[in-house]
């Protein structure tokens, strides 16, 4: 079968689809149907079945007689420490992690919050968490102690899994100490925390709140898998919006399964034994989907890697690890390829290692420029391919389907629309634009298997946030076309979230604390165009009058309380004192005018504006700060 016999056979019969892709997952009782529309426009899937992502992604493999294969290879080339594990020994650690959780009250349905770096115990515990039922939420090392109490005041865990530290080149991240501050910082406090101590930084342990990840364990009993309803939420995982209230995305345990398993064989080509690396972090949509679930469930090789993509130790460690895994496909984001591109411009690395088993390389998290393209294609000598996704839809809307078909690659087109997605392009009034013309991206509902079930705890929010502006879509706040042969291509958020080194923020976060600031009269923060990283945070402030302090003083304090509330990941370092910022007549910051004017962009003057000249003001602020 070709893509477009694929395609068109999911929308003659989306029904019959998804039941036939549900059977590639182990179920306790299958589903009497795939789609339940009874709460239209909010979607579930396969929600009468009774499953079990960990029985799915671990135990099935072992019954199968594959339990000597490697599960997951860990490579630490900040530690220089590698390990493999296998299926059979992750059953085991898994089944006795989730033991000891249980023995301590955690069951289905209760929240516990992950907290940890690049090792294998971050997958085990997400995977202990799904083997009881029980909902985890996993929150990203980079972010700082602030944003983790947030996560802790919405989710409400009755635990917190965490490591004592993670590794960042050159530094320590200190977790626990982060750990700590974010549970005196929230108002819920969780019942106990599990501490997995690392060789590099032995934290110290809260009497009675605090266990040690091995003396928890000892003496308990594995424990089985628990069913539960296909509908039953796997986790939250929070993603940055408009506002410093993160979303708490809810990914429903069954659509989840079936859809990661439907994406691993025909998006990425890869079946049980094959190896897969995408080389991401836990805490993201990517590490959920293809580092710890996506692989696991068809019975796959993944890497934990801790490391980046240059300087652990050099620019070819990618390349190594790639090698030594006998990777066959590979998912990273554009910018560790930039970063990489940028220390080995033609490609010494690539040549010093044996990829021959690497059969693709996919890249996703931000757009993919043509030259990162081009110039992987020449030194890999594979196909690169683009795919457009986000964290709310757990897997690629726009692919090249390499496990169908390899279809012609368009430059800077994440290429055509996945089984499930109707993609459209709207105008301000929600009627499709004809091919070529620059709209809104929505997709028609009902969104696919493994997509967003709502937010949670704040299904108001899922209506006004995705599912209102245009009735019967989803909004996926990005802007792009279509062309002529259905490829699509993405261009832009319409929203005030950013993409730094394929790392979502939201502007709107970052201006919240800016104006916490005493000095501060008011503030804006845009994303610029950046080489490395895509996209870089460029803030705007405005002092109060008879402000003492200088406006340096003002810049330094407000950068270190960005990476102080948010995190270093916001990568927050560069400020602008103003006198005035550029507004509508109705007081609405200029801030899409602004990005062009950082951007060396031509712009239209608003017509609205309130006084052009402030545009003046703003770019000579900015040719000056570029000059010094
Ligand atoms: N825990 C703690 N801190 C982290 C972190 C983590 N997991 N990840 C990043 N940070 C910190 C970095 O140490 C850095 O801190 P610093 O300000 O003290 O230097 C800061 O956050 C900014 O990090 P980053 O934006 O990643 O910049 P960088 O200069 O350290 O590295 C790249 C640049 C391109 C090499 C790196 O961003 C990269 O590997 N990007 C790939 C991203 C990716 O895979 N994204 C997944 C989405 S698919
Ligand atoms: P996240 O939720 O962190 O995965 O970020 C999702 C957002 O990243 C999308 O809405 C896009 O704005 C951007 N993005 C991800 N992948 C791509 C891609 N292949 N091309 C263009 N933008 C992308």
């Amino acid at each position: 079968m070709r893509y477009q016999d694929v395609y068109d056979e999911w929308k003659a019969d989306p029904e019959a689809f998804w039941m036939q892709a549900a059977e590639a997952i182990d179920w306790f009782r299958p589903p009497s149907r795939a789609l339940f529309d009874e709460k239209a426009p909010i979607y579930e899937w396969f929600s009468d079945g009774l499953v079990n992502t960990c029985w799915n992604a671990v135990d099935r493999h072992v019954e199968a007689g594959r339990g000597e294969q490697i599960a997951i290879y860990h490579d630490s080339p900040i530690t220089n420490a590698t390990k493999g594990i296998t299926f059979a020994e992750l059953q085991r650690r898994v089944a006795t992690l989730a033991g000891a959780l249980r023995a301590k009250g955690i069951e289905k349905g209760d929240r516990v919050i992950i907290y940890m770096p690049m090792i294998p115990q971050a997958i085990e515990a997400m995977l202990a968490c799904t083997r009881l039922g029980a909902i985890h939420s996993v929150v990203f090392g980079g972010f700082a102690a602030h944003e983790l109490a947030v996560r802790i005041d919405d989710a409400q865990p009755r635990a917190i899994i965490a490591a004592s530290a993670g590794l960042e080149p050159g530094r320590v991240v200190h977790y626990k100490p982060l750990l700590d501050k974010a549970i005196d910082l929230a108002s819920h406090k969780p019942d106990f925390c599990v501490i997995f101590q690392r060789e590099e930084e032995v934290a110290q342990l809260i009497e009675g709140r605090d266990f040690n990840w091995y003396g928890f364990q000892y003496g308990i009993e594995p424990v089985d898998c628990v069913p539960v309803e296909g509908n039953h939420p796997a986790y939250i995982l929070y993603t940055s919006g408009t506002t410093g209230q993160p979303k708490g995305v809810v990914r429903g345990t069954a659509g989840h399964l079936v859809a990661l398993a439907w994406s691993m064989k025909n998006i990425y080509r890869i079946e049980a034994g094959d190896r897969f690396w995408a080389a991401s972090d836990v805490g993201w949509v990517v590490g959920h989907s293809y580092i710890c679930y996506g692989p696991l469930i068809v019975g796959a090789q993944t890497v934990v890697f801790e490391g980046k993509p240059v300087g652990t130790p050099h620019a070819g460690v990618f390349w190594r690890t790639i090698q030594n895994n006998r990777i066959k496909s590979f998912f990273t984001a554009p910018t560790a390829i930039r970063a990489i591109r940028r220390e080995d411009p033609d490609g010494e690395y690539i040549r010093r290692y044996k990829l021959h088993d690497l059969q693709a390389l996919f890249l996703a998290g931000e757009r993919a420029d043509p030259d990162t393209i081009e110039w992987a294609q020449k030194h890999l000598g594979v196909p690169v391919i683009d795919h457009w996704w986000q964290t709310e839809t757990g897997w690629a809307i726009a692919a090249n389907p390499l496990g169908i078909e390899e279809l012609p690659i368009k430059l800077g087109s994440p290429t055509v629309a996945m089984p499930g997605y109707d993609i459209q392009v709207l105008d301000e009034g929600g009627e499709p634009v004809p091919a070529g013309t620059l709209g809104a991206i929505a997709i028609k509902l009902p969104l696919p298997p493994g997509t967003l079930q709502t937010l949670w705890n704040a299904e108001d929010r899922f209506r006004s946030s995705y599912l209102s502006r245009f009735p019967g879509y989803y909004e996926t706040g990005d802007a792009g076309y279509l062309d002529e042969d259905g490829y699509l291509y993405v261009m832009a958020r319409t929203d005030d979230v950013i993409n730094v080194a394929g790392h979502r923020l939201s502007t709107g976060a970052m201006e919240e604390v800016l104006s916490r600031h005493p000095d501060v009269a008011e503030c804006a923060v845009i994303g610029v165009a950046d080489d490395l990283k895509g996209q870089s945070p460029l803030g705007f402030v405005c002092l109060k009058k008879g402000v003492t302090s200088t406006p340096e003083q003002v810049a330094g304090e407000v950068v270190r309380m960005v990476r102080e509330a948010i995190g270093p990941v916001a990568a927050f370092r560069r400020v602008l004192v103003v006198d005035r910022l550029p507004k509508t007549r109705s007081g609405k910051i200029l801030r899409a005018t602004m990005t062009s004017i950082a951007d060396g962009k031509d712009y239209r003057m608003p017509a609205t504006i309130d006084d052009p000249a402030v545009l003046d003001e703003i770019g000579q602020a900015l040719s000056g700060a570029r000059g010094a």
